[in-house]
């Protein structure tokens, strides 16, 4: 940074704010505690720079020293630190230009020649007091690069051109209008805002809670057995509300039974079971397996497995690779589907299959859905 010296003889011996500043500086000072009110000292320097026509004059912030009952090299230590104070008289409308990387790289040395132009070297004020300009650093508005800074205004996406106007407007005492001097509002594209275009978003129709989805949810009670035991073969059956658009692009919220869909895990281990093709009156009805329901049904069916013999047949790597992608390690040996299915499919029946066949067993149903 460059050393900042404050000008001892523009500024006179004396000081004192407007009137109308003092209720600015009780608000201000109200924020900070009786044994703090030090913190207060930025607000009041640029308090005391507004009624000193832009800049800080030596009596000025004696008088902020004073007020605060600080040291006077404090106060000057932090004048003389932030740029936004400045500690020479400026024109009525001084212009800070930023020259960091982005707007340097967006044009801003030749923002500064059409200042050197216009006004003359940094910090002179031009004869009829109206304008004055200098260098700062980022101002914090690099996405509407090159810009500057007049007075309390931002004027972004400046061309030589457009800074030449305004500056005219300015000595000539016409209004000049600060923001974007492009077609663009703020800092949405040119010519209009491409994103978040639908009235929905703002007419408060979306103001409706919703369950995300991803969220851990509750598993519904098992359904109870003809034997008054919970069933074990549908154990991702789960009713939960999802978001859902309708024709009309309005989301509502929908109660949905979770299908037996699934997707396999990151790592499925051991080796998939071969799938076959089979036409629907030759697929055996695989509920007849204790452990398996209406959802491991349709998953199974889903992996190309319709029958018994198929399910007989699974070499112990098979199992691995079923338990790993329906995500109930153990189960199907815990639960022996390998010696029901063999069973099964010669013709035999299990203990199990037989409530089965005779309507004992609720879970074996086939969901109505
Ligand atoms: Fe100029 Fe940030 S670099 S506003």
């Amino acid at each position: 940074m460059a050393l900042r010296r404050f000008d001892m003889e523009a500024g006179g011996d004396t000081f004192a704010f407007k009137p109308e500043t003092e209720e600015k500086i009780a608000f201000w000072r109200s924020k900070y505690p009786a044994d703090k009110q030090r913190s207060a000292v930025i607000p009041m320097l640029w308090l005391a720079q507004k009624d000193n026509s832009g800049w800080l004059s030596e009596p000025a912030m004696r008088e902020v020293a004073d007020r605060l009952e600080m040291p006077y090299i404090r106060v000057y230590e932090v004048a003389t630190f932030y740029t936004m104070f400045r500690l020479q008289p400026v024109g009525k409308y001084h212009i800070q230009l930023c020259g960091t990387t982005p707007c340097q790289l967006r044009g801003a040395e030749k923002l500064k020649e059409v200042c050197q132009t216009e006004i003359g070297k940094q910090m002179f004020v031009t004869d009829d007091g109206r304008l004055s300009w200098e260098e700062v650093e980022c101002l914090g508005a690099c996405v509407n690069a090159p810009m500057v800074q007049v007075n309390d205004d931002y004027f972004e996406d400046l061309t030589p051109d457009s800074l030449g106007m305004i500056l005219n407007k300015l000595k000539n005492g016409v209004e000049a209008h600060p923001g974007p001097q492009v077609d663009r509002i703020n800092s949405a594209p040119e010519g209009g805002t491409a994103i978040l275009t639908d009235p929905q978003l703002f007419d408060g129709t979306r103001n409706q809670s919703v369950a995300l989805p991803n969220l851990p949810t509750a598993e519904p009670e098992p359904e109870p057995t003809a034997a008054g035991k919970p069933a074990e073969s549908a154990p991702t059956n789960t009713q939960r509300e999802v978001p859902q658009k309708d024709n009309t692009g309005k989301t509502t919220l929908i109660s949905k039974t979770e299908t037996a869909e699934r997707s396999a895990p990151a790592a499925v281990s051991g080796e998939k079971p071969e799938s076959v093709t089979i036409a629907a009156e030759g697929h055996d009805d695989l509920k007849r397996i204790k452990g398996i329901g209406p959802k491991n049904e349709d998953a199974l069916n889903e992996l190309g497995i319709f029958t018994f013999r198929q399910i007989a047949d699974w070499s112990p790597a098979n199992v691995d690779w079923v338990e790993d992608y329906m995500s109930f390690p153990g189960r199907i040996e815990r639960e022996d589907w390998i010696a029901q299915a063999k069973e099964l499919a010669t013709g035999g029946e299990t203990e199990f299959s037989k409530r089965v066949d005779a309507g004992q067993v609720a879970s074996s149903k086939d969901d109505e859905d």
